[in-house]
Protein backbone atom coordinates (compact mmCIF):
# COMPACT_ATOMS: atom_id res chain seq x y z
CA UNK A 1 0.00 0.00 0.00
CA UNK A 2 1.40 3.51 -0.66
CA UNK A 3 2.24 6.35 1.58
CA UNK A 4 0.25 8.97 0.58
CA UNK A 5 2.49 12.44 0.89
CA UNK A 6 -0.28 15.30 0.97
CA UNK A 7 -0.15 19.10 0.45
CA UNK A 8 -2.31 21.88 1.04
CA UNK A 9 -2.91 25.36 0.29
CA UNK A 10 -0.17 27.67 -1.54
CA UNK A 11 2.56 24.72 -1.52
CA UNK A 12 2.38 24.70 -5.22
CA UNK A 13 4.20 27.98 -4.87
CA UNK A 14 7.03 26.56 -3.15
CA UNK A 15 10.00 27.88 -4.32
CA UNK A 16 8.71 31.20 -5.01
CA UNK A 17 6.80 32.20 -2.31
CA UNK A 18 8.33 33.60 0.55
CA UNK A 19 11.80 31.65 -0.14
CA UNK A 20 13.29 33.16 3.02
CA UNK A 21 10.71 31.12 5.30
CA UNK A 22 10.14 28.12 2.96
CA UNK A 23 13.62 27.81 0.57
CA UNK A 24 14.17 27.62 -2.94
CA UNK A 25 13.07 24.23 -3.88
CA UNK A 26 9.88 23.24 -5.45
CA UNK A 27 7.26 21.29 -5.11
CA UNK A 28 7.98 18.72 -7.74
CA UNK A 29 11.79 18.94 -6.32
CA UNK A 30 10.21 17.99 -3.24
CA UNK A 31 8.07 15.46 -4.83
CA UNK A 32 11.09 13.84 -6.69
CA UNK A 33 13.51 13.42 -3.94
CA UNK A 34 10.54 11.75 -1.68
CA UNK A 35 10.20 9.29 -5.09
CA UNK A 36 14.34 7.96 -4.84
CA UNK A 37 13.59 8.04 -0.65
CA UNK A 38 10.56 6.18 -1.16
CA UNK A 39 12.15 3.64 -3.55
CA UNK A 40 15.15 3.26 -1.59
CA UNK A 41 12.59 2.20 1.90
CA UNK A 42 10.53 -0.12 -0.11
CA UNK A 43 7.55 2.05 0.10
CA UNK A 44 5.23 3.27 -2.75
CA UNK A 45 4.93 7.26 -2.62
CA UNK A 46 1.72 9.14 -3.78
CA UNK A 47 2.19 12.69 -3.66
CA UNK A 48 -0.14 15.12 -4.17
CA UNK A 49 -1.21 19.01 -3.58
CA UNK A 50 -4.65 21.38 -3.53
CA UNK A 51 -5.30 24.48 -2.56
CA UNK A 52 -9.15 23.08 -1.59
CA UNK A 53 -9.68 21.95 1.93
CA UNK A 54 -12.39 19.57 0.12
CA UNK A 55 -10.16 18.02 -2.20
CA UNK A 56 -7.44 17.04 0.66
CA UNK A 57 -10.70 15.79 2.74
CA UNK A 58 -11.63 13.69 -0.26
CA UNK A 59 -7.89 11.90 -0.49
CA UNK A 60 -8.06 11.42 3.07
CA UNK A 61 -11.38 9.72 2.45
CA UNK A 62 -9.79 8.34 -0.16
CA UNK A 63 -6.52 6.70 2.27
CA UNK A 64 -9.30 4.79 4.20
CA UNK A 65 -7.88 1.30 3.11
CA UNK A 66 -5.66 2.27 0.20
CA UNK A 67 -2.78 3.66 1.96
CA UNK A 68 -0.33 2.03 4.45
CA UNK A 69 0.21 6.02 6.47
CA UNK A 70 -0.76 9.71 5.21
CA UNK A 71 1.97 12.39 5.36
CA UNK A 72 0.64 16.08 5.28
CA UNK A 73 1.56 19.12 5.39
CA UNK A 74 -1.82 21.17 5.72
CA UNK A 75 -0.41 24.77 4.95
CA UNK A 76 -3.32 27.02 7.01
CA UNK A 77 -5.41 24.63 7.06
CA UNK A 78 -3.50 23.35 9.72
CA UNK A 79 -4.65 26.18 12.19
CA UNK A 80 -7.94 26.18 11.17
CA UNK A 81 -9.62 23.01 10.19
CA UNK A 82 -11.55 21.07 12.48
CA UNK A 83 -12.74 18.89 9.07
CA UNK A 84 -9.17 17.68 8.34
CA UNK A 85 -8.67 16.66 11.82
CA UNK A 86 -11.99 14.74 11.52
CA UNK A 87 -11.16 12.79 8.35
CA UNK A 88 -7.65 12.02 9.68
CA UNK A 89 -9.71 10.62 12.47
CA UNK A 90 -11.54 8.40 10.26
CA UNK A 91 -8.19 7.23 8.70
CA UNK A 92 -7.01 3.78 10.56
CA UNK A 93 -2.90 3.66 9.40
CA UNK A 94 0.09 6.73 11.19
CA UNK A 95 -0.02 9.91 10.33
CA UNK A 96 2.54 12.28 10.61
CA UNK A 97 2.66 16.15 10.01
CA UNK A 98 5.17 17.87 8.40
CA UNK A 99 5.62 21.87 8.54
CA UNK A 100 8.79 23.33 6.43
CA UNK A 101 8.98 26.40 8.30
CA UNK A 102 9.41 26.28 12.43
CA UNK A 103 5.89 27.07 12.84
CA UNK A 104 6.36 27.97 16.61
CA UNK A 105 8.96 30.60 15.89
CA UNK A 106 6.41 32.71 14.01
CA UNK A 107 2.75 34.26 14.37
CA UNK A 108 0.92 32.97 17.59
CA UNK A 109 -1.77 31.92 15.26
CA UNK A 110 0.97 28.86 13.85
CA UNK A 111 1.23 27.29 17.21
CA UNK A 112 -1.56 25.75 17.57
CA UNK A 113 -2.69 22.79 15.52
CA UNK A 114 -5.38 20.61 14.77
CA UNK A 115 -3.91 18.23 12.97
CA UNK A 116 -1.64 17.29 15.77
CA UNK A 117 -4.47 16.13 18.07
CA UNK A 118 -4.39 13.37 15.50
CA UNK A 119 -0.34 13.28 14.50
CA UNK A 120 1.78 10.60 15.62
CA UNK A 121 4.44 12.94 15.05
CA UNK A 122 5.46 16.25 14.01
CA UNK A 123 8.52 18.29 11.75
CA UNK A 124 8.48 21.70 11.93
CA UNK A 125 11.66 23.79 10.80
CA UNK A 126 13.72 21.07 8.59
CA UNK A 127 12.52 22.65 5.92
CA UNK A 128 12.08 20.22 2.89
CA UNK A 129 14.44 18.04 4.57
CA UNK A 130 11.21 17.25 7.19
CA UNK A 131 8.68 15.45 4.25
CA UNK A 132 11.96 12.84 3.80
CA UNK A 133 12.42 12.56 7.94
CA UNK A 134 8.73 11.94 8.03
CA UNK A 135 8.85 9.03 5.24
CA UNK A 136 11.77 7.52 7.32
CA UNK A 137 9.86 7.36 10.16
CA UNK A 138 6.44 6.28 8.10
CA UNK A 139 8.74 3.26 6.97
CA UNK A 140 9.29 2.28 10.30
CA UNK A 141 5.96 2.57 11.84
CA UNK A 142 4.34 0.56 9.20
CA UNK A 143 7.06 -2.19 8.76
CA UNK A 144 7.72 -1.11 4.97
CA UNK A 145 4.72 -2.42 4.61
C1 LIG B 1 3.45 25.55 6.71
C2 LIG B 1 3.24 26.47 7.90
C3 LIG B 1 1.83 27.08 7.89
O1 LIG B 1 1.66 27.94 9.01
C4 LIG B 1 1.63 27.89 6.64
O2 LIG B 1 0.32 28.40 6.59
C5 LIG B 1 1.96 27.13 5.40
C6 LIG B 1 3.11 26.22 5.39
C7 LIG B 1 4.90 25.05 6.61
O3 LIG B 1 5.14 24.09 5.85
O4 LIG B 1 5.81 25.62 7.23
O5 LIG B 1 1.32 27.29 4.37
O6 LIG B 1 2.60 24.40 6.87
Amino acid sequence: KPVYILNGPNLNLLGQRQPEVYGRETLADVEAACGRLAGELGLEARFRQSNHEGVLIDWIHEARGEASGIVINPGAFTHTSVAILDALNAFDGPVLEVHISNVHKRESFRHHSYVSLRAEGVIAGFGTEGYLLALRRMATLTGGK
